[in-house]
């Protein structure tokens, strides 16, 4: 990655993003942005709009107003070019369970890139995601699913792409395997890749954001500095904005 491509001040930009479908209307006018190089944790209920949020940013579906922009590039115009910006981490990473870690890191870069990478390099990410060392040729079906999830970082780390999107990434995830993706994650903050997570979790979100935003009907309610807020604290005012919001007593 080269230092122009983190020119734009921020590398993801939404501005008044409209989505319905049928008669829901699933998102708003949202208007959200992350800097380079930081980490941005997206909050909200169920239904939220968090995952269309991310759909829209991966050109999967399309918005009906406003403008979704990433690293400069603006999603709607040019879907292909922005897809090339980005990493994608779903919830639920899909591996061939027959092929080890190592040959599904090969496999899903080959997809995506022209060049073939050098096996040390691919290890390299695989290590850098926190996989260990003796699980790297074992078969995935035997893998669980925070090991599937490292593999899913190692191939987003092997395209080198600026921007990773991250959906729910620490759902099911056991306490230690959370606090790992969350070092790798700061790890690759710090290497200049800014990330838009959506996540129900509070407390690793106040661990490894720069910024979180509470999204509620498809409006974003509240932005959030973690470093000024504890844990119990973000969790009142999630609770009091979600409440207010779905008009529900406390
Ligand atoms: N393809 C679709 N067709 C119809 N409705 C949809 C579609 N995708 C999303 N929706 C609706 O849009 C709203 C927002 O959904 P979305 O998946 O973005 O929520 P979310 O915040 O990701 O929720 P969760 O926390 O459950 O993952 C929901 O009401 C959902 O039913
Ligand atoms: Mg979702």
């Amino acid at each position: 990655m080269g230092e122009s491509e983190y020119l734009n001040e921020s590398v993801l930009e939404l501005i008044g993003l409209r989505k319905r479908f049928g008669d829901h209307q699933a998102l708003e006018g949202l208007d959200l942005k992350v800097p380079a190089g930081s980490c941005y944790a997206l909050l909200g209920p169920n239904g939220a709009g968090k995952t269309t949020t991310l759909n829209i940013l991966l050109g999967f579906i399309e918005a009906d107003a406003g403008t979704a922009r990433v690293d400069g590039v603006d999603v709607q115009a040019n879907p292909a070019k922005a897809r090339t910006r980005i990493a994608y981490i779903p919830e639920q990473v899909q591996l061939y369970p027959r092929l080890s870690g190592f040959e599904n890191l090969e496999y899903f870069h080959g997809l995506g890139s022209s060049e073939a990478e050098p096996a040390a390099r691919l290890r390299d990410c695989l290590n850098q995601a926190g996989l260990a060392e003796g699980d790297c040729d074992r078969r995935v079906a035997g893998y669980s699913k925070g090991m599937r999830q490292k593999v899913g970082i190692a191939i987003a780390l092997a395209r080198r792409a600026p921007v990773m999107l991250l959906d729910e990434p620490t759902s099911g995830l056991d306490p230690q395997a959370a606090w790992e993706l969350n070092n790798s994650l700061r790890s690759l903050a710090k290497q200049g890749v800014t990330m838009l997570m959506a996540t129900h979790d509070l407390f690793r979100a106040r661990e490894v954001a720069s910024r979180i935003g509470i999204l509620v009907n498809g409006c974003l309610q509240q932005e959030i500095d973690p470093a000024e807020v504890a844990g119990p604290e973000l969790e009142a005012r999630y609770l009091q904005e979600v409440q207010q919001a779905l008009g529900v007593q406390a």
